[in-house]
């Protein structure tokens, strides 16, 4: 049974999406099997991974899991990473595209928030974690990926707009999602810092995250670094001596992980 974690913020832009790609990374390197299930409309996690879409192959996407709402049907959309390194193979990916948005249309639908939990059961057995990237939003497909995990990661920036959308997303899977989303079990595992630079405003945003979120916090925070953002944009895993700052410190955060969220 893979344990599913969903990254989450209510706020966009604060590294939720380099954080799932670059956690996946190391746990894939770490030798575990992850799967990543982009919940945003944006497709950003599965342009990070090097999956594109096709207009000829007109390959599947979690939208059309999720409008199946059958057991398992996340099955069928489940592909192949386009990165080129040892550990890729074991990194897989169901993709998403801008058609994500038309599951917002099925937000009042009564239980629709169980589609992507449904969609899942019995797809990602064989995977070791499945990371649920989220969009910016504690809505609709923010509240199917908080339904189908077991627990949440908080990734945010030190900065005053992303720690009260951060705080936002700790109230609502504390004191909702027990109710609305009938998942009593949903915990939140860590808190990410990331993008910290070394001005002194940071450094006071930071210790108010450690004081609001105290041992949930891991370590490392990530650094701010253009050549993170670079490999992000470029599709690329984090190879070479570029990126051996931020490929150190997410090996410490897989760690991290690792510790906080045991695989079963
Ligand atoms: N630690 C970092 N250093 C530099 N740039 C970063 C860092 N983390 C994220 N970015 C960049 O910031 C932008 C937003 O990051 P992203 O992971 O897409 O955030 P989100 O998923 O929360 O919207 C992207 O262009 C990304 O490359
Ligand atoms: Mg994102």
């Amino acid at each position: 049974m893979a344990r599913r974690v969903a990254l989450v913020n209510n706020k966009g832009g604060v590294g939720k999406t380099t954080t799932t790609v670059r956690l996946a990374e190391g746990l894939a390197k770490a030798g575990k099997r992850v799967l990543v299930v982009d919940m945003d409309p944006q497709g950003n996690a599965s342009s990070m991974l090097g999956w594109f879409y096709d207009h000829g192959l007109k390959q599947p996407t979690i939208s059309q899991a999720i409008r199946a709402d059958t057991e398992g049907a996340a099955a069928g959309v489940i592909q192949p990473i386009g990165w080129d390194a040892p550990y890729a193979g074991r990194i897989a990916l169901a993709p998403a595209r801008l058609t994500l948005e038309n599951r917002m249309a099925e937000a009042g639908v009564d239980g629709a928030w169980l589609r992507l939990d449904t969609a899942l059961n019995g797809a990602d057995d064989s995977f070791d974690y499945t990371l649920l990237d989220c969009p910016p939003s504690v809505f609709h497909l923010t509240q199917l990926a908080l339904a189908a995990a077991d627990d949440v990661v908080i990734v945010t920036e030190a900065d005053i707009y992303a720690i009260e959308a951060a705080e936002r997303v700790r109230d609502f899977v504390n004191v909702r999602a027990p109710k609305s989303l009938a998942n009593p079990t949903l915990t939140i595992r860590g808190v990410v810092i990331n993008a910290l630079t070394t001005t002194a405003v940071q450094a006071e945003q930071r210790d108010s995250i450690r004081r609001i979120f105290g041992d949930l916090v891991w370590d490392p925070t990530i650094k701010h670094r253009t050549t993170l953002a670079e490999a992000g944009t470029d599709a690329l895993p984090l190879t070479g001596p570029r990126t051996a700052e931020p490929r150190a410190s997410f090996e410490l955060l897989t760690a991290s992980f690792l510790k906080a969220v045991p695989a079963e």
